[in-house]
C-alpha cells in the first residue's frame, strides 16, 4: 500500500502538533464519507472503483479495440478536469514519448487551448492519417473544445463522408443535459457518461480517463483494482490512512506559514499527473481567500533552476515528494578504459543508485534548508500503482479542502475570465 512518511516535515513543528489536528481530520473524513458537507452532490467520485468490469468498461473497451484498429491518430478534445487526467495517467504509464513507440495509435490532445499555432500544427500532423476522436465535455459548451469539436467533425465528415465519420466520433458527457449529449443524440455518436454527481476535475477513473488510456493500451481493469484497493485501504479513520497524515500534513504547514506546497517527482513522465493533481488541489482549495499554492518541480532537471530558490529562496514552502519503487529492470554504468570524463567511480553502479544517492542528498539540503518534505512512496510504476495514486489524490483533496472550510467540488472563481471573453466576443446573453 501507498506510504505517507512525515518523518521530514518538522521545521519547529513537533509530532504532537500534528496528532493535535486528529480531530480535525476525523471530522473532515467523516464529513466526506457521510456525505453531509458542502458539495455533497458531487461525491459520487467516491464509488468509481469497482474491483470488476462494467457495463460501461465493456463497452470502452470494445470501442477502444476498434479505435486501436482503425486509427492512426486518436484526437482526445476537452480541458481541465476533461483532459488532465486521461493525459496524466498515459504519459506515466506510457512514457513522455509514447506517441514514438508504433505502440497504437497516436494520441494526441486537442481543445485545451486557443491557440492558432497549436491547431494548425494538429491539422498538419492528422493529415493523410486515419484518425477518430474522443470529445469530452460534462457540459457541453466549454469554449476551447467546442471550437476544436466544430472543425475536427468538419474534417472527418470531409474524409469518411458523414455516416462514416460518426463510427470515430465518439462522446464522454452528461447522460442527459448540455449541448453535447444533443448533438450526440441528434448525430447518433457513441457516447459515454460522466455521472451528474461527479465534477471534472474527480472524473478521471470515469469514462473521461478511461476510453483515452484503454485506446493507448493501458489495463484500465488493473488501474481500477488499483483505485478499489486504494478506497478499501483508506477507509479508515486514524493517521494509519496514508490520507489523513497528507491531508494533515498540509493544513499543519499552511498555518505555519508554509503557503506553497511544491510537488516534485524524479519521473519526467509524472509531468502531467504533477499537472493533474494542481488542477484538482488548486480548484478544489483556492477559494474564500484560502488555499496552499499547488506548484509543480520535476527533479532532478528542475533542481538546476529552481534548486537555488529552494534551498535559499523566501521561507514559504514545503515539498510533497512522490517516489515509486524502482523498476526491476536495471541500467548500468558501463566501465570506460580511458575516463576522460572521470566517471569510472560510478563504474558498475545502477542508474537507480545515482538517483537514490540524488534523492537523499536533495532531501537533507532541503530539510537542512527549513523546507520540510512530505515524502508519498508508491510502489513501481503500472496500472494498478496508478489507480492507488489517482484515489489517494482525490480523498486526500476532499478532506484537505474540509479541513480548510471551503466546498472542494465547486469552482465559482472560474466563470469571471469566461464572463468577460464571452461579453468581449459578443456571445448572446453576455
Ligand atoms: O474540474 C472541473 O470541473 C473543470 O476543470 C472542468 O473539467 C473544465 O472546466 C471543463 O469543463 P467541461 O467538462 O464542462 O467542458
Amino acid at each position: 500500500m501507498l506510504n505517507v512518511d512525515i518523518s521530514n516535515l518538522w521545521d519547529g513543528l513537533t509530532l504532537q502538533d500534528l496528532l493535535a489536528k486528529e480531530k480535525d481530520v476525523f471530522a473532515a473524513h467523516k464529513l466526506l464519507k457521510d456525505g453531509k458537507g458542502a458539495g455533497n452532490d458531487f461525491l459520487g467520485w467516491l464509488n468509481l472503483p469497482v474491483f470488476e468490469d462494467t457495463d460501461e468498461m465493456r463497452r470502452i473497451k470494445n470501442a477502444a479495440r476498434r479505435i486501436r484498429e482503425n486509427s492512426e491518430v486518436f484526437v482526445v478534445v476537452g480541458i481541465g478536469g476533461s483532459y488532465l487526467g486521461p493525459r496524466a495517467a498515459i504519459e506515466l504509464i506510457q512514457g513522455q514519448n509514447h506517441n514514438l513507440t508504433g505502440k497504437g495509435p497516436q494520441i494526441f490532445f486537442a481543445g485545451n487551448n486557443l491557440s492558432t499555432r497549436a491547431w494548425q500544427e494538429l491539422c498538419a500532423l492528422l493529415e493523410d492519417k486515419d484518425f477518430s476522436i474522443n470529445i469530452i465535455s460534462k457540459s457541453g459548451t466549454t469554449t476551447e473544445p467546442a471550437i476544436a469539436t466544430r472543425a475536427l467533425k468538419w474534417m472527418l465528415e470531409r474524409k469518411y463522408g458523414a455516416e462514416k465519420a460518426k463510427e470515430r466520433i465518439f462522446v464522454t458527457t452528461d447522460p442527459v443535459k448540455g449541448a453535447l449529449r444533443q448533438m450526440a443524440t441528434e448525430e447518433g455518436y457513441e457516447t459515454f457518461v460522466i455521472p451528474p454527481d461527479v465534477g471534472g476535475r474527480f472524473s478521471v477513473l470515469s469514462a473521461v480517463g478511461l476510453l483515452p488510456m484503454a485506446v493507448a493500451g493501458l489495463d484500465i481493469t488493473e488501474l481500477m483494482i488499483g483505485a478499489a484497493q486504494a478506497r478499501r485501504d483508506m477507509d479508515i479513520f486514524s493517521f494509519e490512512n496514508p490520507a489523513w497524515l497528507y491531508a494533515a500534513a498540509r493544513n499543519l504547514l499552511y498555518a505555519n506559514g508554509k503557503k506553497i506546497e511544491l510537488l516534485c517527482c524524479y519521473e519526467p513522465s509524472f509531468k502531467y499527473m504533477a499537472g493533474w493533481w494542481q488542477q484538482l488541489f488548486g480548484e478544489s482549495e483556492g477559494k474564500d481567500g484560502k488555499a496552499l499554492f499547488p506548484a509543480t518541480a520535476e527533479f532532478t532537471a528542475d533542481l538546476h533552476s529552481l534548486g537555488q530558490l529552494i534551498q535559499q529562496g523566501e521561507r514559504n514552502l514545503f515539498e510533497t515528494v512522490v517516489r515509486f519503487a524502482p523498476t526491476r529492470k536495471k541500467t548500468q554504468i558501463e566501465m570506460d578504459w580511458k575516463n576522460l570524463d572521470g566517471l569510472n567511480y560510478l563504474e558498475g553502479k545502477t542508474l537507480d543508485f545515482v538517483e537514490e544517492q540524488a534523492f537523499l542528498g536533495t532531501l537533507a539540503a532541503h530539510t537542512d534548508g527549513g523546507v520540510p518534505v512530505v515524502l508519498v512512496q508508491a510502489d513501481e510504476i503500472c496500472d494498478r500503482t496508478l489507480g492507488e495514486l489517482f484515489f489517494f489524490f482525490e480523498l486526500s483533496c476532499g478532506i484537505s479542502a474540509y479541513m480548510l472550510g471551503v466546498n472542494p467540488f465547486n469552482q465559482p472563481g472560474v466563470e469571471f475570465y469566461k464572463r468577460n471573453m464571452f461579453h468581449l466576443l459578443g456571445k448572446p446573453g453576455y
